[in-house]
C-alpha cells in the first residue's frame, strides 16, 4: 500500500507551473536554498576544510582496499593501481572557494568535498529502507559511493557515528520511482508508487562513514544530474527495515564532473534517454551550492571503461543540532 502525503494533481501544482513547464519548481527551491543560507543555522563550512583533508588522507587505503574488492568482485582487471590515480587526483587538488571563477568550479581536481544546504525538491518519498544496495535490478552504470558525514562544529569538524543518511536519485532514462506526476515519467503508470528503486538510507559507523550501491543516476528535464541525499540524527532501523525517531539535520545534493556525465550519458541504457540535459554551468542549484562550497563527488574509474562502474566518495558537512522540516511528495508503507 502507498499512501500519498499529497496527491499527485495537488503535489504537482505546489511545485508551480510543472505542467508547462517541466523543471520550473527550481525558482522555489532556489528561494528556500537562498533563506536557509540567511539564517542562524547555515555555517560555512571552510574552517572545516584542512581537518577534512587529513582525513581524506588517512582514508586512502581504506578506499584503496573497497575498489580493488569491488574490481575482484566484477572481474575486471586493470594495470594501473588505485593509488596511482588517486594521488594523480590529488596533486592537481584545487581548492575552490565562494571567488573561483567557474572555469575552476567546473572542471577543478577536488579531493575534498563540502556539502552544503539545499532543499529536497519534489520527489522526496519517505519510509523507504535501510539498505546498502538501492539499485533494484536498475540498468546502468554501476556506482559504489563512500560518503563520510561530518559535524559542522567550529572547534572539532569530527565525524558523527549513527547518522542515517538517505539516497534518492533517478533511473538512467531520468524517472524516480515511488513519484507518479506528469514530469516524472509515464504519468499513467500507476506501478511506479510501489517502486522503491534507487532510494535507501545507511547509517554512519564510528568513523562517520557508510557506502551505497547504486547506478549513476540519469537526467531529467530542468535539473543537472545529481544525487540527493539527506540526513537523520538520532533515528534508529524499527521492526520492519524502516528509519524511525530522530531529526532532519541536513538535505543536500551530490554532483558529478560534467566530463564523467558525458561518458556515461554515452553508455546504454542512458542513450535512451528523451528528456534534455541540462549541464552543471547551466544548473541554478549547483551554481549555488559551488558557491559556498563543493557539490562534486570525488570518483576513480574501477576499469578502463565507464562501464565497469565507478567508485565515489564525498565528505557531507552537517550541523547535528540543526531540525529541518521537508515537503515529501508521498510515503512508501511496503
Ligand atoms: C585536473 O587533473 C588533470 C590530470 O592531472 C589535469 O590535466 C587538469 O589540468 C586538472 N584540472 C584542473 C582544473 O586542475
Ligand atoms: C526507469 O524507470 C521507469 C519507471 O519505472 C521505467 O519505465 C523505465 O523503463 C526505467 N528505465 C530503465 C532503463 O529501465
Ligand atoms: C514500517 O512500520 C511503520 C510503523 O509501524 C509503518 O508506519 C510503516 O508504514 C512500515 N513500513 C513498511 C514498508 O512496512
Amino acid at each position: 500500500m502507498v499512501r500519498f502525503l499529497c496527491n499527485a494533481v495537488l503535489a504537482a501544482s505546489l511545485m508551480g507551473g510543472v505542467f508547462a513547464h517541466p523543471g520550473q519548481d527550481i525558482q522555489e527551491e532556489m528561494i528556500e536554498r537562498n533563506a536557509y543560507a540567511a539564517s542562524p543555522d547555515y555555517q560555512n563550512l571552510d574552517h572545516c576544510a584542512a581537518e577534512i583533508k587529513e582525513r581524506d588522507h588517512e582514508l586512502v587505503a581504506r578506499r584503496m582496499a573497497m575498489v580493488d574488492e569491488l574490481r575482484q568482485k566484477r572481474g575486471i582487471k586493470v594495470k594501473r593501481t588505485f593509488a596511482e590515480v588517486l594521488a594523480k587526483n590529488h596533486q592537481s587538488t584545487k581548492k575552490v572557494t565562494a571567488d573561483s571563477p567557474y572555469s575552476t568550479i567546473f572542471g577543478s581536481n577536488n579531493s575534498c568535498i563540502l556539502q552544503a544546504e539545499t532543499t529536497e525538491g519534489p520527489y522526496y518519498v519517505t519510509g523507504e529502507f535501510v539498505r546498502k544496495d538501492i539499485t533494484d535490478g536498475q540498468r546502468g552504470v554501476p556506482l559504489t559511493y563512500d560518503i563520510q558525514a561530518c559535524i559542522i562544529d567550529t572547534t572539532t569538524c569530527k565525524p558523527l557515528a549513527n547518522v542515517a543518511l538517505e539516497h534518492w536519485s533517478c533511473n538512467s532514462t531520468g524517472v524516480y520511482g515511488g513519484v507518479v506526476n506528469p514530469s516524472n515519467g509515464n504519468p499513467r503508470d500507476s506501478s511506479n508508487l510501489r517502486n522503491t528503486m534507487l532510494r535507501g538510507t545507511q547509517f554512519t559507523d564510528s568513523s562517520g562513514i557508510l557506502q551505497m550501491e547504486s547506478i549513476f543516476p540519469g537526467h531529467y528535464n530542468g535539473r543537472a544530474t545529481h544525487i540527493h541525499i539527506l540526513a537523520h540524527v538520532g533515528a534508529t532501523t524499527a521492526a520492519n527495515g524502516t528509519l524511525t525517531g530522530g531529526h532532519i539535520s541536513h538535505v543536500g545534493q551530490l554532483f558529478f564532473d560534467q566530463s564523467l556525465i558525458t561518458k556515461v550519458e554515452a553508455t546504454s541504457p542512458y542513450t535512451t534517454n528523451r528528456q534534455s540535459l541540462l549541464t552543471n554551468r547551466n544548473d541554478g542549484i549547483f551554481a549555488d551550492e559551488a558557491a559556498r562550497s563543493d557539490p562534486v563527488m570525488n570518483y576513480v574509474l574501477l576499469g578502463n571503461s565507464v562501464s565497469q562502474g565507478i567508485f565515489g566518495w564525498a565528505t557531507v558537512g552537517i550541523n547535528s543540532r540543526t531540525s529541518k522540516t521537508v515537503v515529501p511528495a508521498g510515503h512508501y508503507d511496503g
